[in-house]
């Protein structure tokens, strides 16, 4: 393949088949790696425009009912030692939500564990509640439900809904999911699309047993499903789970993916994840740089935030969002880029 024809294709049509991804991924020297980028960039640059999308996170409960091989607060982990398991009252998560709303940021993002405690009614409670005071969009990532559950829940005022995939090998997702099927995920993922959410999908990159082919499959997968966003950051092993040992994926498979994904989805939302920004200091940056145009700054009350750790070493967890924000702006403005003032609604609805 020839690699000039395929960045042109990349750059005016973005209409890549499954071969010309898994050559892409496979580039290793640096040069043509930054080409990539540049081009995922451009494309970027073109369709989304130069705005950073400020999403607040709020990660309300540890408390989790899966089994998830290479997740930190999967239930058997119960080294109680170093962490405990908490749920944010009801009260206190809407709270926390005003103050988001009050700095100015126009999306707040709930997300916990898989946890029952929180029932459909109680979350659309707390939608309720922060619509009732604010005027922030609310996307909520609490994991796989029933139709009928996540409908409660948009009847509240949900906008949004983030399910990542996490990998689009059914048998890899078997194995890394205990009592999970790929397609029951897949219909979660469907259904909300019906419900009119905006639907985020995405996986992890560098999972062990995964391979350039499957990351492929993944570019195809968020691409056909037509997600309004798309989470991609790279596995970070935690010592206390099965997978614990295995290597970390890299930064430059995780560029080459979201360039990918830029490329390919041309409008979607995508994230320069917590986790990019873990494995390498300037992680996020050169995210940013290579497709991304989302930022979730966390702002999980500080006595919580050390117990959601889905992996280690997770950064920014004692650091005030505020102070966050600020730094990071003078590095934005310094790339040409800059905070949005909008809410961030999907680029693909009609
Ligand atoms: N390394 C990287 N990402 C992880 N996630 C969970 N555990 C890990 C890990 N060890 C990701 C999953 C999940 C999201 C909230 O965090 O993709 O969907």
């Amino acid at each position: 393949m020839n690699l000039d024809a395929l960045l042109k294709k990349s750059l005016i049509a973005g209409d890549l088949s499954f071969d010309e991804i898994v050559y892409l991924l496979s580039l290793t020297s640096p040069d043509d790696i930054k080409q990539l980028t540049e081009i995922a960039d451009m494309v970027r640059h073109n369709f989304v425009g130069d705005g950073i999308h400020i999403r607040g996170l709020v990660e309300f409960s540890n408390i989790c009912a899966r089994s998830c091989v290479y997740c930190g607060i999967r239930c058997e982990n119960s080294n109680i030692h170093r962490f405990h398991r908490y749920r944010m009252p009801i009260n206190e998560i809407i709270e926390t939500a005003e103050k988001i709303a009050d700095e100015g940021v126009k999306t707040v993002v709930l997300q916990s564990g898989e946890d029952p405690w929180y029932t459909s009614e109680k979350i659309a409670q707390i939608v309720y509640g922060i619509k009732a005071n604010t005027h922030c969009a609310i996307t909520l990532s609490v994991g796989e439900r029933t139709y009928d559950e996540y409908k409660v829940m948009k009847e509240a005022g949900a906008d949004r809904y983030l399910l990542r995939h996490e990998t689009a090998n059914p048998d890899l997702y078997k194995r890394l999911h205990p009592g999970m099927e790929f397609a029951s995920r897949k219909k979660c993922l469907e259904d909300l699309k019906e419900l009119g959410y905006q639907v985020g999908a995405g996986c992890m990159v560098g999972l062990p047993g995964q391979t350039i082919e499957d990351m492929a499959k993944d570019v195809l997968f968020v691409r056909d499903i037509d997600a309004d966003m798309v989470g991609v950051g790279p596995f970070i092993p935690h010592p206390n789970t099965p997978l614990g040992n295995e290597s970390c994926g890299t930064m430059e498979m995780t560029l080459k993916m979201l360039a990918l994904i830029r490329i390919t989805t041309r409008n979607s939302h995508l994230p320069a994840t917590t986790a990019i920004g873990t494995i390498n200091a300037d992680g996020r940056i050169k995210a940013l740089r290579a497709g991304a145009n989302v930022l979730m700054p966390n702002y999980t009350p500080l006595k919580y935030r050390d117990d959601y750790e889905i992996y280690p070493n997770k950064k920014f967890i004692t650091k005030d969002p505020e102070q966050v924000d600020k730094d990071f702006e003078v590095q934005l403005k310094a790339i040409g880029r800059k905070i949005a003032v909008d809410y961030g609604h999907s680029y693909k609805l009609p």
